[in-house]
């Protein structure tokens, strides 16, 4: 990894692990409605990785993200903290994905703002990487409500 990169203290064998994570994880997505599969891999600070894909439903407002699966499997996992790093991935060749908003706010609930967001084009030959931070300037959170 080059240095300053926020995923910096991740071997290149653990970027590929997280890579090959996420983009495995669209395998599992059922997306029957949109047809636009959504991979996503929440890797833990002991290098454990928790996939999650979006799973829709006939009533199409039903539908989940696959970052919401895999962070509520991490939390039903028993995994409330130690997120290391989140990566995601679309079929898209061109477009590097980036989480909705309804998933940033649920992944602020457990990572921190300083969390890595690895966004993969469809064959991992494009990434991009944000923080939380970045991409959820000002936000509320937990502490907040902490009076
Ligand atoms: N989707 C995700 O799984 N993650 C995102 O960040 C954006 C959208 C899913 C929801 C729906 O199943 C499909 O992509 C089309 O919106």
């Amino acid at each position: 990894m080059q240095m300053n990169s926020p995923l910096e203290h991740l071997s290149t064998e653990e970027f590929e692990k997280l890579k090959r994570n996420a983009l495995e994880a669209r395998q599992r997505s059922y997306s029957p409605y949109s047809k636009f599969r959504v991979g996503c891999c929440i890797m833990l600070q002991s290098k454990e990785c928790i996939l999650g894909a979006n799973v829709e439903n006939a009533s199409y407002g039903g539908a989940i993200c696959a970052e919401r699966t895999a962070a509520v499997k991490a939390v039903t996992s028993g995994f409330r903290s130690d997120w290391l790093c989140m990566a995601i991935s679309g079929d898209s060749l061109e477009t590097c994905i980036s989480p909705c908003g309804i998933c940033r706010q649920v992944i602020r609930e457990f990572a921190s703002l300083k969390m890595p967001i690895v966004m993969f084009n469809g064959d991992g030959s494009k990434h991009m990487i944000k923080t939380l931070q970045d991409l959820l300037p000002l936000s509320f959170g937990p502490e907040d409500l902490a009076e």
